[in-house]
């Protein structure tokens, strides 16, 4: 038992003083402005801070193998990490071999997970479509807990799939109740501007940018859009990081179109000037896909948060040390795509959100979890603090700050891309399933207390 005194209860509705009372299975048992400590309970203080569900991170990938490497943070180190910054939660990307079962990968990813420290959840991606996937994308969703699944519009010759596939995969999943959620870049684009740049001689991180540039994206967003529409099926943007891709969104919603958007944190605070580094190694740790976009597209992220029509913030968290970074010294389209940030961003969207005015705080609980929580359906286990949902909570210090470095993160990779950075909002405390993990720099998670979440369909469900 856990007694969480003396703090702010903040949620995306409120804000109000309150304590909380943790039982033995992990859950809320209660909230009360004055509780009395039940004998044998250890208390936590909570003095000072204020009390938000913990973060939930709809969008990591723990030891993914891709781009001939595998990401460096696995299930443990990974969700330690997000523990540690205040996410307690993740939603990670099964994603199958070439041609293989969805099925058998998510089986795979099962096993994976089982060391993880904090709960997680599946999205199946859907690379190919044949009979086996139809039946799969069932079987998932009615046996599994899978209510979403997975769609690259980039990539080509590996992860992408085109058109007729994601006709058929939004269809099925429409009918089955689950979200489809899309990485969208036109990959036949970035391909040919890849080969391109390559024949001008661009090896180098600086041509990264300029072989995916913001068009790409925006014409990937829009068509996903409009064949999501033409089944009159939701569908959800991963990483949107453009002007055109935000506002292709916003103009959908307001047509009155189910269309949802995801922010990383880094698309907020890098813009393209980090691939001009003239160290190599320097540039190539922020190649990841889309790329830090014009410094002008951030403005567009903000409004799409601030105005709610684009909800949830994540962190596309996939790690690759400089040593596997070296894999494109001589060409830029072998380095492997990804960046590191599970542990940093509560506080870089706090910093960089609240403490500048451009959210409340109740916005700032919105974007880092419950928004994500009801999309994906956990709510109201997940994303919430009211008796009965689990007790994922982060103590947060509103007025703390700290300076973000690879020496102090729990994150197994050997750089921090927010290197130096001194923010101000930090996770003084995490509480994971009712136990106290984090303790102001006291990392105490277990291996393999994360607990698989499944997930139901959503309510809507096609009828043709
Ligand atoms: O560059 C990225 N984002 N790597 C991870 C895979 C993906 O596209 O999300
Ligand atoms: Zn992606
Ligand atoms: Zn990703
Ligand atoms: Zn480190």
């Amino acid at each position: 038992m856990l007694h969480i005194k003396g703090g702010t209860i903040v949620t995306a509705e409120r804000s109000f003083r309150s304590d909380i009372l943790c039982d033995d299975s992990g859950r809320i048992a209660r909230i009360a402005p004055q509780i009395e400590t039940p004998t044998g309970c250890e208390v936590v203080d909570a003095g000072g801070l204020l009390v938000m569900p913990g973060g939930i991170d709809p969008h990591t990938h723990m030891e993914m193998p891709f781009m001939g490497s595998v990401a460096s943070d696995d299930f443990y180190t990974g969700t330690a990490a997000g523990l540690a910054g205040g996410t307690t939660s993740i939603i990670d990307f099964v994603i199958p071999e070439s041609g293989g079962s969805l099925l058998d990968a998510w089986k795979a990813w099962r096993q994976k997970a089982e060391k993880a420290a904090a709960d997680y959840a599946f999205h199946v991606a859907v690379t190919h479509w044949d009979d086996q996937v139809h039946a799969d994308m069932g079987t998932l969703v009615n046996e599994c807990g899978v209510s979403s699944f997975k769609h690259f519009m980039a990539y080509k010759n590996a992860l992408m799939v085109d058109d007729g596939v994601l006709l058929h995969s939004i269809r099925r999943a429409g009918k089955l109740g689950a979200l489809c959620t899309v990485h969208a870049e036109n990959g036949d684009a970035v391909a040919y501007m890849q080969a391109k740049l390559l024949a001008e001689g661009r090896t180098g991180p600086d041509a990264h940018p300029l072989s995916r540039p913001p068009t790409v994206e925006g014409e990937a967003a829009q068509r996903v859009i409009a064949l999501a529409g033409l089944l009159d099926a939701p569908v959800y943007i991963v990483h949107v990081s453009t002007e055109e891709a935000a506002n292709a969104i916003a103009a959908a919603r307001m047509r009155g179109q189910r269309v949802y958007g995801e922010v990383l944190p880094q698309h907020l605070v890098f813009d393209e000037s980090v691939y001009s580094n003239p160290d190599w190694l320097t540039a190539a740790r922020y190649v990841m896909s889309p790329p830090f976009r014009p410094r002008h597209h951030q403005h567009a992220l903000w409004a799409g948060l601030m105005s709610g029509q684009l909800q949830t913030t994540a962190t596309d968290h996939c790690c690759f040390c400089a040593g596997q970074k070296e894999n494109g010294r001589t060409n830029f389209t072998h380095i492997p795509n990804g960046t590191p940030g599970i542990e940093d961003r509560m506080s870089i969207l706090w910093h960089h959100g609240v403490a500048t005015g451009r959210l409340t705080a109740e916005e700032f609980v919105a974007i880092t979890s419950s928004n994500t929580a009801r999309i994906f359906n956990m709510f109201p286990r997940k994303g919430c603090i009211a008796e009965g949902a689990d007790a994922d909570l982060v103590l947060w210090d509103a007025q703390g700050s700290r300076t973000i470095s690879t020496s102090t993160d729990h994150q197994n990779v050997d750089y921090n891309i927010y290197e130096g950075m001194t923010v101000t909002g930090v996770a003084r405390r995490t509480i994971s399933a009712g136990r106290l993990v984090w303790d102001d720099g006291d990392l105490r998670v277990t291996r393999g207390a994360g607990r698989y979440i499944p997930r139901a369909p959503l309510g809507r469900k096609l009828a043709v």
